[in-house]
């Protein structure tokens, strides 16, 4: 039986060009090649994810969620509540875009084809534009169970009846096919530093987003200890020695990303932001307290010395920003931004450090 969700998945809006697609063949941003001992290590260590219980990945989620939302609110005074928006690149598991979509109306794109529900169907598709391993990753989580867990507990926790339906259409950030001021606000977490022209894709959502609306793009950078995205740096969150591995020559050898990177420094990703967002304001999740002191020890045996400080240890840096709607001073919003709540707001989550797989 065709599963309706994954119907409407996939469903094109009459904006969209099949050419678009076509041209993005088979790309997915985890087309590096990685080795078989590498896949391997990484389809161990999917099966000692299965077995954990699903509640600290689900924890984890919603307090993402609930930072977002609290940051948003704290850096542009938006509450994200009754909005139209977008998230890019919202990956398989589905999490964020799932919290946003029961406050929200959301749409999602992403260069790979995402599986919400287990089909033959978007199996297929999935081997024809995601890569063959990525897709056995995927079908191996499902069959395992995770994502069902996953989702269920996520419901569950959030206390929602079911989620809603909502559209993942297969498409780049850096070509988007909606028309321009569609959103009300654009989300984005660990994607970013996968994307190779990052200043074209910041273009479009300046583009597609309305006056008034709102941007939050996080990305993970490169120089952070678990930058280099080899999946056993990124699994458990703790970092253990050698830190900063991909940056020390000596041991550049012993990490393997899984997925395309494009190395933008702090300073670039600043620079980048600067130029598409005038007056955007940052956020950063650091790790001054996991690795301030040994920071401090391979700095002492001169190591590291070309990067600062800030660089080694933000993990994420978050850049909040609010499009001029031009009526700031004088007139009440027109763009369907709710404003802030006085006071109802739930608390913010922990403050997880977890950089994504
Ligand atoms: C590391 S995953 C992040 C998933 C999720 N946002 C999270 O934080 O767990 C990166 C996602 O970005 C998507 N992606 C990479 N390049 C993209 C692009 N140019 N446009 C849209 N999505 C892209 C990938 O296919 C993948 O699903």
């Amino acid at each position: 039986m065709v599963n309706c969700e994954v119907e409407t998945l996939f469903h094109l809006p009459s904006s969209v060009h099949l050419a678009d697609y076509q041209r993005m063949g088979s790309y997915s941003y985890s087309s590096a090649s990685v080795g078989v001992r590498n896949r391997i290590r990484e389809a161990l260590q999917l099966v000692r994810i299965a077995r954990r219980p699903p509640e600290s990945a689900v924890d984890w989620t919603i307090g993402l969620y609930e930072n977002t939302k609290e940051r948003i609110r704290e850096q542009t005074g938006v509450t994200l509540s009754g909005l139209r928006g977008l998230e890019i690149g919202p990956g398989q598991q589905l999490g964020s875009l799932r919290c946003f979509s029961l406050e929200n109306d959301m749409v999602a794109i992403d260069t790979d084809v995402i599986a919400a529900e287990a089909s033959p169907l978007t199996y297929v598709r999935m081997v024809r534009h995601n890569s063959f391993l990525r897709t056995a990753k995927t079908i191996a989580r499902k069959a395992l169970g995770v994502d069902r867990r996953f989702r269920k507990t996520l419901l569950r926790r959030l206390g929602a009846p079911a989620f809603p339906t909502t559209p993942v259409l297969r498409m780049s950030a850096t070509e988007m096919t909606f028309p321009q001021e569609s959103f009300d606000f654009v989300y984005s977490h660990s994607v970013f530093e996968h994307i190779d022209d990052p200043a074209a894709a910041l273009a479009e959502i300046e583009r597609v987003l309305r006056p008034g609306g709102v941007a939050y793009v996080s990305v993970h950078l490169y120089t952070s200890h678990a930058g280099s995205h080899d999946p056993k740096l990124l699994a458990d969150g703790i970092p253990v020695p050698p830190l900063w591995p991909h940056l020390r020559p000596a041991f550049a050898h012993t990490v393997h990303p899984n997925t395309y990177l494009n190395r933008l420094t702090l300073a670039e990703w600043r620079d980048l932001f600067e130029a598409a967002f005038p007056g955007v304001t940052y956020v950063a999740d650091r790790q001054d307290e996991e690795l301030g002191d040994a920071l401090r020890e391979l700095r002492a045996a001169g190591e590291l010395t070309e990067y600062t400080d800030e660089e080694l240890l933000t993990v994420n840096l978050i850049a909040i920003w609010r499009k001029p709607d031009g009526a700031e001073e004088t007139a009440p919003r027109e763009s369907g931004i709710s404003m802030p709540r006085p006071s109802a707001e739930p608390d913010v989550g922990p403050q997880r450090r977890r950089a994504s797989a």
